[in-house]
């Protein structure tokens, strides 16, 4: 998979040099570059902003930069991947979009090329996405219901969830089925030895070897801390 990202704040990107995405990227299995916004102004101050037309408080991200960087992205990655190039997916994280949920990550970690548009300040001219929408598919993404200062963080978050979904990056596939969300439950409670730690033992019936009555204890432990924590998942 090839994930291009554009931010003003390129170095915010620099961990993806380490853990196992890094790995996944020395392996070939992902090819992450990362643009500055500001490589593609074309005034002497590198101009990425300006007041909001109609008045309000903050500054609005211009177009003309985006539609050069997204235009740059997109020819390139078409040379890329030749006549079987598909279709790119831009993503811009924003709080006033859909929310990013695990199915979102497996959705996303089947496409080929991804595309992340890191807006700052109040946000990006809406015109941009209309741009974008003739380069590829356009999906405003929001991590939740608060507000970061930008969207470097949550396209981080957002990369690291669909990119341990390629095969290759996580090492053991089983690991990736048995996890909060997978099944639309929160995952059930883990333990390891020693068996008894600071007066605190680990629930017997892990300790029994039967691994009928282990999976059926493990079952209910999700629905019960579904029940108590996300009690949205269980009426979705
Ligand atoms: N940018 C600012 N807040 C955000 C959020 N909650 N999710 C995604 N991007 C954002």
């Amino acid at each position: 998979m090839r994930i291009d990202v554009v931010s003003i704040f390129p170095g915010f990107f620099d961990v993806l040099e380490v853990s196992l995405l890094g790995k996944a990227r020395a392996a070939g299995i992902l090819d992450v570059r990362v643009h500055d916004l500001r490589d593609f102004t074309t005034d002497r101050h590198r101009t990425v902003d300006d007041t909001p037309y109609g008045g309000g408080a903050g500054m609005v991200m211009k177009p003309e930069p985006w539609g050069l960087a997204l235009d740059a992205i997109a020819t390139d990655a078409s040379h890329d991947g030749g006549a079987e190039a598909s279709r790119s997916v831009f993503l811009f994280p924003s709080p006033a979009g859909e929310v990013f949920r695990q199915a979102t990550a497996r959705d996303l970690s089947h496409a080929d090329h991804l595309v992340f548009g890191c807006g700052r300040y109040e946000g990006i001219d809406e015109r941009v996405f209309a741009h974008a929408a003739t380069l590829g598919d356009v999906r405003l993404m929001s991590l939740g219901d608060y507000v970061l200062n930008g969207g470097e963080v949550a396209a981080m978050a957002m990369i690291e969830a669909i990119g341990r979904l390629i095969p290759g990056v996580v090492g053991n596939p089983e690991s990736l089925v048995e996890e909060s969300h997978e099944d639309g439950l929160l995952e059930y409670p883990s333990y390891t030895k020693p068996s008894e730690w600071r007066g605190l033992g680990v629930p017997p019936v892990l300790l029994s070897g039967n691994h009928g009555a282990i999976a059926a204890w493990r079952h209910d432990q999700q629905v019960e801390r579904t029940r108590a924590r996300r009690p949205d998942l269980l009426a979705d």
